[in-house]
């Protein structure tokens, strides 16, 4: 997803801009640029493909300056990823830059429209058309802001801009049509930042304003306004950021992926913080709007997601219809917008993302809430679409997620969902005072349980240095842990790029055994439930034919030692929550398999953190 970031104000605006491109690198990009308008009242551009670092030569060698500014980071969808195609983009004339974050899905048609005008592109950008279109409307004699408007309602798709004017330097122009990823403006002393995302511009201010879909912004150093496209001015909630800029950084991690494996106990401490009630054994979940009436309607619970957060879901079904007695079925947002779900007023749909503006993810949760269903969100993201379009929202609490895969998110996101299954069993009288009241005493331990599981990160260190030449992996898991072995295939293969599957360990039988041999590591979720007996039959059907066995097993059990190669022990958890610990060890593996091969985890190559385009 592209990183934007604008600013206005006493400082040197590209050191400003940089700075905050910095911040967003974790996004995924592949050229990056900057242009200001200086003193000389010329806006002057620098961009370059590849890392930041690239770029920041650029301008040790060729400075710029100037109080005003913008900046962007592209992960190229319209035209391969180079110097002409880079952002910003400059109008024919030279009076008008843009940087942008989306998809123009008509920019074909208003391209050609423009070339019978005249115009010359000088890239094979969508984004183009933007300031092409910009620029002429302010040379037809249109004000700035109406020329911006009069170019957004053209504008066919998600898209996020912000725009510089030559003939303006006073002020930035910047808005949000769709889910392309949000637009925040960041409200400093006698100065101002436009941002895609919050860890850009924490270090300045905590006072930020996120623009909904179809809202435009004006900037200036001293002042904003908010307006929707008519240009009628809005009010727009002022937000105090708690994030600490520490937290949105490295700290004494040699990763961001590594730091948020680490933070996990934390995470799910501050994701129960407020809501779990261990005194009077009870669950308080005040964004979910939830009453008596509508925890009983509800008939159907639909989950939506992508990636992780969807394995997240597939875990969360046996968490709502095993205490909520809440049938609930589980979808990929990019299947569910497009197969027609049956939504009546007795459903919800319950959408699950760290970002907050996935795209598949949104269009199936606005679609859905279209159809009648009710809308609810577990998201991290604070001030993200899904977390405001949403009627119920449990944000997550864990923090900036900074590294491109996700770890945090998805084990609070897990510790969410029980939270909710509990609170819909009790209103739907389906939860006896005494079962949740143990419910909620079993989560009093897990962020000393989660925590335990770093205890043998070097053990986990020794069996990367064993494995990590290996070409294939097979994850097994049942029941609930069974979208444990997904999400642990996940990992491996988004940041170190081994071939990994994640497989119901019943299903062995019935084809994955052909692929068994010694070349390809079985991972198996092994820890003690009703299906232990079980998963450790599968593991000797591994072992009689080849294979080599990691076995995630609970401390104590001694007798797995003589089933399988290797051991990962991990503290004895209640079944409901044992995924949440059961992941972790595999997040380590995968993440030290990753190092090992010297693979970039923060930023794996094709990916994004948030993918805000179809
Ligand atoms: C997970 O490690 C990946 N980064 C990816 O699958 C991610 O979970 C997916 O894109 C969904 O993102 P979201 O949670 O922000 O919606």
């Amino acid at each position: 997803m592209c990183g934007i970031v604008g600013y206005i104000g006493a400082r040197q605006a590209p050191q400003v801009v940089l700075q905050g491109l910095k911040r967003l690198e974790y996004r995924g990009y592949d050229s990056a640029g900057v242009a200001t308008l200086a003193h000389n009242g010329e806006i002057t551009i620098r961009r370059n493909v590849g890392k930041l670092a690239n770029l920041e030569a650029m301008l040790a060698d060729s400075p710029l300056t100037g109080h005003i500014g913008i900046g962007h980071t592209r992960w190229a969808t319209h035209g391969a990823p180079s110097q002409r195609n880079a952002h910003p983009h400059l109008g024919m004339n030279g009076r008008v830059v843009v940087v942008h974050n989306g998809i123009v899905e008509n920019f074909l048609v208003l391209r050609e429209e423009l070339e019978v005008e005249g115009v010359q592109f000088q890239s094979e950008t969508d984004t183009e058309v933007i300031v092409q279109m910009v620029e002429r409307y302010v040379e037809a004699g249109l004000e700035f802001g109406t020329a911006v408007r009069r170019t957004l309602k053209q504008l066919h798709g998600a898209n996020a801009v912000v725009v510089m004017s030559l003939d303006h330097p006073d002020r930035l122009i910047c808005a949000r049509l769709g889910n392309a990823g949000g637009i925040t403006l960041g409200i400093g002393q006698e100065e101002m930042f436009i941002a895609s995302d919050i860890p850009a511009i924490l270090e300045y201010t905590r006072q930020m304003v996120f623009l909904e879909n179809r809202q435009m912004a004006q900037i200036s150093q001293r002042d904003y306004q908010v307006m929707d496209l008519d240009g009628n001015p809005l009010t727009a909630e002022v937000h105090n950021i708690a994030w600490d800029p520490v937290s949105a950084a490295k700290g004494e991690y040699k990763h961001f992926m590594q730091k948020e494996i680490f933070e996990q106990p934390q995470a799910i401490i501050d994701t129960l913080r407020g809501r779990a009630d261990f005194e009077n054994g009870r669950v308080s979940l005040p964004e979910m709007n939830l009453t008596p009436e509508l925890a009983q309607r509800i008939q159907k619970l639909f989950i939506v997601a992508c990636g992780t957060s969807y394995y997240s879901g597939l875990a969360g079904k046996f968490l709502f219809e095993h205490i909520a007695r809440l049938p609930t079925e589980v979808e990929y947002g990019s299947e569910f917008r497009y197969y027609n779900p049956i939504i009546t007023e007795d459903t919800a749909v319950l959408s699950i993302t760290q970002s907050g503006e996935t795209a598949d993810t949104l269009a199936a949760s606005e679609q859905a809430q279209a159809a009648g269903a009710t809308l609810w969100s577990i998201v991290n993201a604070f001030g993200s679409q899904s977390m405001r379009i949403a009627d119920g929202c449990i944000p997550m609490q864990a923090g900036p997620e900074i590294g491109v895969a996700s770890t945090k998110a998805f084990t609070t996101s897990l510790v969410d969902q029980y939270l909710l299954a509990c609170a819909l069993g009790e209103l739907r009288g389906v939860l006896s005072p005494a079962r949740l009241r143990q419910l909620i005493a079993d989560l009093a331990q897990l962020p000393d349980l989660a925590g335990r599981v770093f205890d043998e990160d070097a053990y986990y260190q020794e069996l990367a240095a064993h494995f990590f030449k290996a070409q294939n992996f097979l994850f097994l898991g049942r029941g609930i842990n069974y979208p444990i072995a997904l999400e642990g295939a996940l990992k491996l293969k988004e940041i170190s790029y081994i071939h990994a599957e994640g497989y119901p360990a019943g299903e062995m039988k019935h084809g994955p055994i052909a692929l068994i041999d010694e070349t390809m590591p079985v991972v198996a979720i092994a820890t003690k439930d009703s299906l232990y007996e079980k998963i450790v039959s599968q593991i000797q059907q591994t072992k009689a034919r080849g294979g080599v066995v990691i076995a995630v097993a609970t401390e104590g059990d001694e007798a797995i030692a003589r089933e399988a190669d290797h051991v990962i022990y991990v503290p004895k958890t209640p079944p409901l929550l044992a995924p949440v610990v059961n992941v972790i060890p595999l997040q380590l593996l995968s993440y030290h398999i990753a190092v090992r091969r010297g693979a970039d985890v923060d930023q794996p190559r094709n990916l994004a953190k948030s993918v805000t385009v179809e």
